[in-house]
């Protein structure tokens, strides 16, 4: 089935979220010139990928008779995009950054929170069988709105790193869950407005973090 209108007006994600494009644009731009902040803040995004994908596999494991081709690769993309970042946070730090801890992550309790929350609070609110494609859907829209803006902010910058074929999965993904669940367009707006309360948090987590970073 394929739904008419794009999930960005439908969920009404742009909207609600144009008061963070500025302050979460003008943060990136400070933060990609500090190699060891911007280093933790790479490594807080390998963890959400990771635990993304890990959030896919766990969801499918009773599903063993069932388990497609385009899951079975959205988890392995996410896994990669973990992969990915904590390659380029390493790059960027010059060392290894093992695990997730307070020292190597940023904001590293609020980020989990936020991952908690997001998939315990959609999936109370669908059928089971559809808290996969939902809670999907809605960190698709967050993370297709945040790479778009980082991957501008990194094209203007010296940092040598590209996010295109991230965001090109990332968009792919986005696609494919929309048309999953995309038809119940009130829920989409709630689950997103839900979302967007928690990213506010966050996201003020994220940003105070740098300000205390930068006034040492
Ligand atoms: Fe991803
Ligand atoms: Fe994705």
């Amino acid at each position: 089935m394929t739904h008419s209108g794009d999930p960005w007006t439908l969920s009404g994600m742009k909207d609600n979220n144009r008061q963070h494009e500025a302050p979460v644009r003008n943060f990136l731009s400070t933060l990609v010139t500090m190699p060891g902040e911007h280093a933790r803040f790479m490594n807080m995004l390998s963890m959400l990928e990771h635990m993304g994908s890990r959030k896919i596999m766990v969801s499918q494991m009773d599903r063993m008779e069932e388990l497609d081709l385009d899951t079975l690769q959205h988890l392995s993309e996410e896994a990669r995009h973990a992969f990915f970042f904590k390659r380029q946070a390493e790059r960027i730090a010059g060392k290894s950054l093992n695990g997730w801890v307070d020292e190597n992550t940023t904001q590293r309790i609020s980020a989990m929170m936020y991952f908690g929350r997001l998939d315990a609070g959609i999936s109370k609110q669908v059928p089971a069988d559809k808290a996969y494609g939902w809670v999907s859907l809605i960190i698709e829209l967050r993370a297709c709105w945040l790479y778009h803006i980082y991957h501008e902010v990194l094209e203007a910058s010296d940092v040598q790193l590209s996010l295109k074929s991230l965001i090109a999965e990332e968009d792919k993904h986005l696609a494919e869950m929309f048309e999953m669940v995309g038809e119940d367009v009130e829920l989409m707006r709630d689950l997103s407005a839900y979302e967007t309360d928690l990213f506010g948090k966050l996201w003020g987590k994220i940003s105070s973090a740098l300000d205390i970073a930068q006034a040492a």
